[in-house]
């Protein structure tokens, strides 16, 4: 006969804790949480193109067609990992929503270590690594207005993996992924207090939003500065042969958070988008 043994502790999302955690900012945002669905920026973005005009922050247990950059998927299973967007609508430039993405990341990153005392660093432009793992990414997607260019909306979504999923992680992503508290057993809610977390440091950097409070807190996180790394060809995570990706210097980060890399041949260039891999120097 199995033994008794201590039931395992449940870390569940839950709408009274998480009000209570925020306090007073629940009001800047309709909170909604779901046990499981397809993709929180795609609810969102259902909602924004039928017209929704109030902010929204939707959080879930489970997403069964997470999505992730480039056409990716975002693996995301129930228990484990925390799925979160924000439906925005601020005032700005479009050439100024990539800025949310590099908020949301020192944001995450602050909460990260804030609520478990994990050294959380951001690999450019907005993965979340503890332990030399990718423990949370960010996917933003914006509605731009076609008369004045201007942001109509904007969804940042943000999935953070927690724990190790029982099964552990696909064969796909097994060498990058990790999760913030790795194997160690469930802490009550570590879920809510990270969500809370988040998205207080968040709204802290969104109310000055599109001045870029954030940006000496994001470099000081960023593991880059000072590295070699590789450019990886546009839509591509995991190249066949990561030795014919072009190796760089990265010599800053710039107030808009633009990698100043320097080639071999000594020419410096800002890169403003693209995916870089630091898979072969940590
Ligand atoms: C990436 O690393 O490629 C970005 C992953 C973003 C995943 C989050 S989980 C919540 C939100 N809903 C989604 O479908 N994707 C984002």
């Amino acid at each position: 006969m199995e033994k008794n043994r201590e039931p395992e502790m449940l870390d569940r999302l839950s709408v009274e804790t998480l009000k209570e955690e925020l306090g007073e900012l629940c009001q800047k945002f309709d909170l909604q949480v779901k046990k499981e669905t397809g993709s929180t920026n795609d609810d969102l973005k259902q909602l924004a193109e039928a017209g929704e005009t109030k902010d929204i922050l939707l959080l879930c247990e489970k997403q069964t067609k997470g999505k992730g950059r480039r056409g990716r998927s975002f693996y995301s299973p129930e228990e484990t990992g925390l799925y979160m967007s924000f439906l925005l609508h601020p005032s700005v430039e479009a050439r100024q929503a990539a800025m949310l993405t590099t908020l949301a990341a020192t944001a995450i990153a602050k909460a990260v270590e804030n609520v478990t005392h994990k050294e959380a660093k951001i690999k450019w432009v907005n993965d979340i690594y503890v332990n030399q793992k990718k423990v949370c990414g960010i996917l933003t997607e914006c509605s731009l207005s076609s008369k004045d260019y201007t942001l109509e909306y904007a969804i940042v979504g943000i999935g953070v993996n927690i724990y190790d999923p029982k099964e552990g992680f696909p064969e796909e992503i097994a060498n990058k992924a990790g999760s913030v508290m790795g194997n160690s057993a469930k802490t009550e809610n570590l879920k809510n207090k990270l969500a809370a977390g988040i998205v207080k440091y968040f709204m802290e950097y969104y109310e000055t939003f599109p001045k870029a409070d954030y940006i000496d807190e994001y470099k000081n996180r960023s593991f880059v500065i000072g590295k070699k790394v590789r450019i990886l060809p546009t839509g591509v995570e995991e190249p066949e042969d990561i030795n014919a990706c072009e190796q760089v210097f990265v010599l800053d980060i710039d107030e808009e958070c633009g990698l100043l890399i320097e080639h071999e041949n000594g020419e410096r260039e800002i890169m403003n988008n693209g995916e870089i891999s630091i898979r072969d120097f940590f």
